[in-house]
């Protein structure tokens, strides 16, 4: 899975790109991450990116022609193009299905903007994937892509050592259901205990309780996800 990175703050991504499983990832070949700075391909003497928004208002706006080209540059760079995801808090909100849907994809082009937005016509011209992390306004899209990159490699298959623990993940099965609770070693501390189903070695009923554990959660903690199944 190949990921290309358009921003305007390639090293925000330096730190996150070194840490474990990602930097694992890349270095056994399963994943790719290049990053490309939107101003390299600024036109102007100052390498301006950004301008005032016609009509007036406050904030700058992200200019079309270094975006535009920037992304053809890069499609170019390798083969097959790969979709143009543009991070906006006015896109698609990410869930697990659309975080499948973009692992299936191969290759992806996260397209970050700063300052109040993106010119229109950037939309027009490269018909991107428009995608939101959350009804909240970030500083631009990298923290946004970093978001993106960090669940969709969850999927990509080898990245994890045990494909079963995504399948197991909350809202990752059939259903979209939150997980059930987890426990490991000591069996008690400080007065609180392992549930004994799971010290009692019987799989199936273990199953059962786990099935229960993250329909009952999931009642109480995110009753949209199961009125979404009407
Ligand atoms: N850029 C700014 N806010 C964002 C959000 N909520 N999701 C994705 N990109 C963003």
């Amino acid at each position: 899975m190949r990921f290309d990175v358009l921003t305007l703050f390639p090293e925000m991504l330096g730190g996150y790109l070194g840490q474990s499983l990602l930097k694992l990832a890349i270095q056994r070949g399963l994943v790719e991450v290049h990053t490309h700075n939107i101003r390299d391909w600024a036109k102007s003497k100052h390498q301006n990116v950004d301008d005032r928004p016609f009509g007036g208002g406050p904030g700058m706006v992200l200019k079309v022609e270094p975006v535009v080209e920037c992304v053809e540059a890069v499609q170019a760079a390798a083969s097959p193009p790969g979709r143009v995801v543009m991070l906006t808090p006015q896109g698609r909100r990410l869930n697990q299905p659309l975080v499948a849907e973009l692992a299936g994809q191969g290759r992806l082009l996260l397209l970050c903007g700063r300052y109040e937005g993106f010119d229109e016509r950037i939309k027009e011209i490269l018909r991107p994937e428009e995608v939101s992390i959350g009804d909240f306004v970030l500083n631009g899209g990298e923290v946004a892509a970093m978001v993106v990159i960090d669940a969709v490699i969850r999927l990509v298959p080898g990245v994890l050592g045990d494909e079963e623990s995504s399948r197991q993940d909350s809202f990752s099965g059939e259903r979209q259901l939150l997980e059930f609770a987890q426990y490991t070693r000591p069996r008690e501390y400080r007065g609180h205990k392992v549930p004994d189903i799971l010290l009692s070695g019987d799989h199936p009923r273990i199953a059962r309780w786990r099935a229960e554990e993250s329909e009952q959660r999931t009642r109480e903690r995110r009753a949209d996800l199961l009125d979404d199944e009407e």
